[in-house]
Formats: structure tokens, sequence, C-alpha cells
């Protein structure tokens, strides 16, 4: 027993392979899990006692030692040993070490299948709590930001070509409808998982007079699971929440990627803060948006975390299988990239210097106003608009000829295409009176923006 496996060395003649310890061994990553797992476990404890399954002197025992381990683990003190697997292992071996043999009462009615199961559904449930506070952070920074560019007029694309003019305040708030989805679709998954795995045992629950709603009352989950078998299998609430953070990742490299081209020399919408761009080792002219590059490639990692987990858990049988270890690396490393992402964006927005002089010259160009002037043609001139389209698009021709914008036509210009043109149509054709008047609910006049940012700051 000395050379083998200290838990389960019973039926085993010899200690691992040491490639079979490598392969086998998750402690590297799953050390993440150490608060959880005792917070689990001493709730595990707490209701064994309850239920006279062990007695209150060795319940005060194991969970005085669970204590002092978490002590020397939060410390750094902690020697994590690959031969003890895991984090659950590392822990309960521990736990023996400070306490002795009356430790051992602690794994009584459980598995490693359902503490891990709860330890993860505790961690995700954290990790999502943070996110969401991240988010909000985020989230009132572009509010703010909408609010001082309500005015500031920006081109607005359509397949990156200069459509209508809009408010930069709108373009930034589009980013914040973003962020409310993302925002419910984590509250959501949270609520999803929200049921605890504890109890179930190695699959098919246990034959000790256990009390389950206990154990999820104080781990602060709404119920117990309901089936055994699903509980120690379901890796759902993982997959979900890579799915939430993967659309959520999804956004912020859109946000990113217009950061990158506005950026830019042929563009100048923006200046980006010295605090986050970087420069070159060989041009010494260059400003780099880095972080904002790296945002839009760490939307991709994330998604693939997502497709790694996904196919992990494809046509797995039940209930648990060791392919399911694979399942916490993926979701740290989607979370850590995703949090430093939103972090990284929330500071670029705040130190953002947007160029409105650039912003407005570019909205200038490509006959932005076309748009008002067909529109203008169907309210005043009652013509069907494909009629009005058309005029327009001729008016757009000769302006385009005479290199001049829209509104520079004159009304003789104007009249030779549209015969009884009133002159009030040259003062609907400039950047700010079609933004303003892009009042319907939801639109791009400043006002609108502007109740927007009310509604959102409830
Ligand atoms: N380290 C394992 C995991 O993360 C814990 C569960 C092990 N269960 C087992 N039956 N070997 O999946």
């Amino acid at each position: 027993m000395s050379k083998s496996n200290p838990m389960w060395g019973g039926r085993f003649d010899c200690s691992p392979n040491k490639i079979m310890e490598d392969i086998n061994a998750s402690i590297d990553f799953d050390k993440r899990l150490a608060e959880q797992d005792v917070a689990a476990s001493k709730v595990h404890c707490a209701m064994l006692a309850r239920q006279k399954i062990i007695s209150d002197a060795e319940a005060t025992k194991i969970i005085g030692g669970l204590e002092s381990v978490l002590k020397e683990i939060r410390c750094g003190d902690f020697e994590f040993k690959k031969e003890l697997e895991d984090i659950h292992m590392n822990i309960e071996s521990r736990l023996t070490d400070l306490i002795g043999a009356v430790a051992g009462k602690l794994h009584t009615a459980r598995s490693r299948n359902d503490q891990v199961a709860t330890d993860f559904k505790l961690w995700v449930r954290d990790a999502i709590d943070l996110l969401l506070s991240d988010l909000d952070e985020l989230r009132s920074v572009l509010i703010d930001r909408a609010e001082q560019e309500a005015k500031t007029i920006l081109p607005g694309f359509t397949h990156l070509q200069n459509a209508q003019p809009i408010s930069l305040g709108h373009h930034l708030l589009a980013y914040v409808e973003m962020l409310e989805r993302d925002k419910s679709r984590l509250l959501d998954c949270r609520k999803r998982l929200n049921q605890c795995p504890l109890g179930s045992a190695a699959l098919a629950g246990t034959i000790y007079p256990i009390d389950r709603q206990f154990c999820s009352d104080e781990l602060g989950f709404d119920e117990p699971t309901h089936n055994s078998l699903d509980a120690v299998s379901d890796r759902d609430f993982a997959l979900e929440f890579l799915a939430c953070m993967q659309v959520y990742g999804m956004h912020l490299s859109r946000l990113a990627e217009e950061l990158v081209l506005w950026s830019s020399y042929q563009f100048q919408f923006v200046k980006l803060g010295d605090d986050f761009t970087t420069g070159s080792s060989i041009m010494p002219q260059k400003k780099n948006p880095d972080a904002a590059e790296l945002i839009r490639a760490k939307s991709g990692r994330i998604l693939a975390s997502f497709n790694s987990l996904s196919l992990t858990m494809k046509s797995l049988p039940l209930a648990y299988s060791k392919d399911m270890q694979e399942d916490k690396e993926v979701v740290f490393d989607a979370f850590d990239q995703l949090c430093l992402s939103v972090r990284a964006m929330t500071g670029m927005i705040r130190g953002a210097q947007f160029n409105k002089q650039r912003m407005l010259e570019a909205a200038k160009v490509g006959f932005p106003t076309a748009t008002d002037l067909a529109d203008y043609l169907v309210q005043k001139m009652n013509m069907p608009f494909r009629e009005a389209h058309h005029c327009a698009a001729k008016l757009v021709h000769i302006a385009e000829q005479n290199g001049t914008m829209l509104e520079d036509l004159s009304i003789s210009q104007m009249r030779a295409v549209v015969p009884d043109l009133d002159d009030e149509v040259l003062t609907l054709l400039s950047l700010q009176t079609s933004l303003n008047r892009r009042q319907s609910y939801g639109g791009t006049a400043p006002t609108q923006v502007i109740n927007q940012i009310k509604r959102l700051r409830g």
C-alpha cells in the first residue's frame, strides 16, 4: 500500500507509471477550486454530523482541520502534490496529516464525482458574479461617453461604406445594448446552474440518511439536483457559461475592431490613450492599438474553448467519465481572457479621445443625406418612394459629376430633375438636420440618444 495511492491503494500492487501520473493529474489547474472545495466539504461535514452519520466531535475536528488547510493554501504554504492527482485528494491528504485518521470520515456519502460538480458550479457562479460587476463598469463608461458624444456626428456605415450620418453616442449605445443581452444571458446561466449536486455520490446516490436540502441551502443553491446520474455527468452549466462568454467576447471583438480601424492614420477618428497602446521597437513614430487587437484575437480563443468542451461532452455515455476533467482548463482560460478583455476595453473607452472634426469631415463624403432628399420628395411632392429614390439618385449623380456635396447643388440644378421643387429642400440636406430629424424610437437623433441614456441609467 505504501507505494500505491493512499486513497485507493488497496487493490493495486504498484504505483502508477510516471506517464500515467502526468496524463491523469489535474492539480496544476484544479487548485483554483480550493476555496470552493473546502467550502463544500465543510457543509458536507456539518450535514454528516447533523444526520448523526459522524459525531459532533469528529465534525469539529474535520472542520477545524479544513480551515487550517485553507489557511495554508491562502498563504502559499501548501505543497500541491501531483501524485495526489487533484485538488480533492490533495486537500484530504493534508487534512489527514493534520488531524489523523478521522479525516477519512469526510468522504462518507460522497464521491469526487459529486464533489467536483459542486465545486465547479460554485466556481462558475462566482466567476459569473465577477464578470457581471466588470460588465457594469464597462456599461457605465460607455453610457458616460455616449452622453458626452450624443451630438457628435459620425459617418454611419453599412458595408463599411458611408451610409447616413449618426450620433457617436448612438453608436456607443449600440454596444450597451449588446452588453444588456450579455448580462441577461449570464444571469440566466447562473439561475439554471444553481442546483446542488452534492449527495449524488458516485452516480447512484447513497445509502446514508443524508440531508441534501441542507447542503443546497448552506451553499446558496436554489435546490438539490433531482437525478444523481445527471448531476454527476452534467456539464451544461460550463458549456452555457462558455457560450455566454463567447458571445460577449464576440461583441467586444467588434468594438475592438472599430477601435483598430478608427485609430488608424486613414480614419483618425480616435486617439487611444498612451496607457493602452504600445510603441514599436523599430519605428519611432508608431502607436499601436495592441490591446484592441488582442481583444479581437482572444474572442477567437474563447470560441475555441466553447468548441473544445462541446466536443469533449459530445457522445459521452452516462455517467462520469474522466474526459470531463478537461472541462476546467478551457473555462478558466476563457474566463481569464474575457476578464482581461473587458477591463482593457473599459480602460480604452474611458481614455479615448474622439476626433470630432475628422469624423465630421468623413461624414460629409459619399452623399450621406441622399435618403433625406428622397424622403422629402415622398413627403412634399407626394412621390412614391421608388420614384423619389430614382430622382435623388439622379441628383447624386449630378453632384458627383460637379464635384460638390448634395446640399451645394443650386435649386435650379435640382429643378432640372424635379421641376416644381421648393427651395426648402436645401435646408434639409445638412448632416446636422439629417441627424436631428431621425426621431423615431431608437433612432439616432441626439434627443433620442439622451432618452435612451435616461432609460439605461434607470
Ligand atoms: N479530478 C477529477 C475531475 O475533475 C475529479 C473527479 C474524479 N472522479 C473519478 N471518478 N475519477 O473530473
